[in-house]
């Protein structure tokens, strides 16, 4: 029996979403996704919001981000698992869906490991481009796994980045960084620690994977001026910076209800003052002030970054063949007679 079209939903497959990056461009499409995540922020009242959904186990978390803006609604599976790459799997996966809340049916359902690599990298520079010294040239990229090309690519696109300073506990993970950043426009130093590569950078992201509070930067390591765009602490016991570098820093974040729980400032006494981005967006708060202070963007990644990508690709493969229908609803003729649908099929 061939599904009428109702039954079918727009599945953009891993292999579909690497044609439509290759198709726009990478750093293209960071940028784009990055706007879209400024318009959404933007209109934040605009949005349902809730600190999303964990289930934590002794192995990692999986987590369900859901959203609404009345009139679609989204959300994205993922996990997040550090020892996941000595057993040859990745620590984040994801996939996501979007829905017409109208009829609740959903519009598109799309693999987000990708996806995610390219929204937290577009989201860091955004945050970068309102945050970090306009002079930024260098940036230390500490922690040189899954995600960090993509960091690196989206500070140059968006920040004026030219060059960055990689470090890894583990060495193969900074060649395998800078041998795929070789051809990218960028200078890519190898750095043996996290002092050497924090060296003269306007701009440190720390984005590792442990399943501690880990202290990758120490509050001597962290001069005056500089942004730090803190990526990889974002579960409850998992942070990455000593917690005297937030008290010298001012604090930015996605959606306060969801980072005191899980970012870095589970550390700091609920009421500690955070400055929330969209409000930095919109105007109605400062970013930076001066040259000397330091900013933190506290990121743990929130679901309206990831509703914001789904409605980017939901609308970038209209009218391509990057996606292909999915028989995913079932859509009897009559709609109360599930049942004879079921038996006409025997
Ligand atoms: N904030 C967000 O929106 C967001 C989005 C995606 C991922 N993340 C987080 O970012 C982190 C990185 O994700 P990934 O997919 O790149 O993971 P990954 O496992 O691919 O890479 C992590 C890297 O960190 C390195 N590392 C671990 N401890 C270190 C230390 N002390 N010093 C230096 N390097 C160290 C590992 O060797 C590894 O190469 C994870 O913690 C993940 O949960 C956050």
């Amino acid at each position: 029996m061939q599904p009428s079209d109702k039954a079918l939903v727009p599945f953009v497959s891993v292999d579909n979403m690497m044609r439509l990056v290759h198709h726009i461009g990478l750093e293209k499409m960071i940028t784009q996704i990055a706007a879209q995540i400024e318009s959404d922020f933007k209109r934040w009242e605009s949005f349902d919001k809730t600190p999303r959904i964990p289930a934590h186990s002794p192995h990692g978390v999986i987590e369900l981000m859901p959203t609404s803006d009345g009139e679609a609604y989204g959300f994205k599976y993922v996990n997040g698992h550090p020892k996941n790459t000595s057993e040859g799997l990745q620590t984040v996966t994801a996939f996501g869906l979007l829905a017409d809340v109208y009829t609740g049916y959903p519009t598109l359902l799309t693999e987000m490991t990708m996806l995610t690599a390219l929204r937290t990298a577009a989201t860091s520079a955004l945050v970068g481009s309102y945050l970090a010294p306009k002079s930024s040239r260098v940036m230390a990229m500490i922690g040189n796994g899954a995600q960090s090309e993509f960091q690196c690519l989206a500070f140059k696109a968006m920040c004026g980045i030219d060059a960055v300073r990689l470090y890894d506990t583990d060495h193969a993970a900074t060649e395998k960084c800078a041998a795929n950043l070789k051809n990218s426009g960028l200078t890519v130093v190898l750095c043996k620690t996290p002092e050497d590569a924090i060296e003269g950078a306007q701009i440190i992201t720390t984005c590792t994977a442990d399943k501690k509070n880990a202290t990758i930067l120490t509050d001597n390591m962290v001069g005056p001026g500089v942004h730090i765009n803190a990526i990889g602490g974002d579960c409850p016991g998992k942070t990455e910076l000593h917690r005297d570098i937030l008290l010298r820093s001012d604090i930015f974040v996605e959606y306060p209800e969801q980072t005191r729980i899980e970012g870095e400032i589970q550390a700091l006494a609920e009421d500690h003052p955070v400055t929330e981005l969209w409000q930095v967006m919109t105007g109605q708060a400062k970013g930076r002030r001066d040259d000397r202070q330091i900013t933190l963007f506290d990121s743990v990644g929130f679901a309206i970054e990831d509703f914001s990508a789904l409605c980017y690709v939901q609308s970038a493969i209209k009218g391509t063949d990057f996606f292909e229908p999915l028989d995913m609803l079932a859509d009897p003729d009559d709609p109360r007679d599930l049942y004879g649908m079921l038996m006409r099929a025997s």
